[in-house]
């Protein structure tokens, strides 16, 4: 078993890079062997992250339909100073971090309030954690960073020692509607593992809402969102040495009112082959086939307290916007 591992630092940042354990059971790209052999084609949606794809969904955050972005920071920048004198001087730990964007507002009240913070941001895109780090520590003159480069349940299971009294764990952006239900449990309890008691976490959720909002928002009007999920194959051309031809899959997102989630596929416009070469993988499509590249759950606030406190994390307080478009929940691990 080996386990490669990196880490820079200068004075107030640094960053390490988490690497997958090779060994018999794991190898980096089953999860891409393992969804394209199935019957229902799917693809992790980590894969969409390539610095690229970071850059593309940081633009699918301002475009008009997408509500998302745009209701949670309007959320946070009502509720940040209040969970900064909850939590008081500590450490956040933000897992899928990107450009960190709506995370500043944070950061600007525990500074505000004089609380010193040090922030562990986590993200599989090494670029943009890099570029966002960087950016923040010119603009924060007392921030220390340290930033994991890597999958979450990594970064969970390798937390440096906490400097600070209390730890929050944000998962803000309604990155948890990529799990399924099961994986949420899984999820939750990793987070619980990483937590100690009285420690935070910060939870932030799309909630339900009527289809036509849902479907324009995961169907722009010029385009990005389609780019971005034909560009999750350009990646795996990349990593595993593929043959994909974005040209011949179109993007396809519709609301299935059943599971409550937008399902978002690449549906392949003609009978064709794809090789992954690095994966030893040969996979068919059928005319109008499709690979399920992402589900979007969207929430309902009593289920969501009910699942938070079956692992012992006990809801502070709930945050929502006037039309109940999104949810932020602050809890502590009992
Ligand atoms: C980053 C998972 C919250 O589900 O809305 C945006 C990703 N996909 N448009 C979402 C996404 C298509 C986004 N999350």
């Amino acid at each position: 078993m080996t386990r490669y591992q990196t880490t820079s630092s200068s004075q107030r940042l640094t960053i390490k890079h988490l690497r997958e354990v090779t060994s018999i059971l794991t190898v980096a790209g089953s999860d891409v062997v393992k969804g394209l052999s199935q019957a229902k084609k799917t693809l992790p949606p980590r894969y969409f992250y390539s610095d690229r794809g970071s850059e593309l969904f940081e633009q699918i955050c301002e475009l008009p339909e997408y509500y998302v972005t745009r209701t949670e920071t309007a959320i946070l920048q009502g509720c940040a100073a209040e969970i900064a004198e909850i939590t008081g001087k500590c450490e956040l730990v933000e897992l899928g971090s990107g450009s960190s964007t709506k995370t500043r507002i944070l950061l600007d009240a525990y500074s505000q309030l004089g609380l010193p913070l040090r922030y562990l941001p986590v993200d599989v895109s090494a670029g943009m954690l890099e570029s966002s780090a960087k950016q923040l520590l010119n603009d924060y003159s007392m921030l220390e960073i340290y930033a994991l480069a890597g999958t979450y349940e990594l970064a969970l299971q390798q937390l440096p020692p906490k400097q600070l009294p209390t730890r929050m764990i944000g998962f803000i952006g309604s990155t948890l509607g990529n799990l399924n239900p099961e994986e949420c449990k899984i999820f939750f309890s990793q987070v619980t593992q990483a937590l100690q008691v009285g420690e935070y976490f910060l939870l932030g959720v799309d909630l339900q809402k009527p289809k036509h909002i849902l479907e324009a928002a995961y169907n722009d009007s010029q385009g990005v969102t389609s780019e971005f999920n034909l560009n999750m194959l350009e990646h795996l051309n990349r990593l595993y040495n593929g043959n994909f031809d974005g040209s011949q899959f179109e993007h396809l997102a519709f609301y299935n009112e059943i599971d409550n989630q937008i399902e978002m596929h690449l549906r392949s416009l003609k009978s064709q082959t794809v090789e992954l070469q690095t994966l030893n993988l040969r996979v068919d499509f059928a005319l109008g086939e499709t690979i399920m590249t992402e589900i979007s759950r969207k929430f309902d606030i009593e289920t969501i307290k009910q699942q938070l406190k079956s692992h012992n994390l006990v809801m502070q307080q709930v945050w929502t916007d006037a039309n109940n478009w999104f949810g932020l929940f602050l809890c502590q691990l009992q």
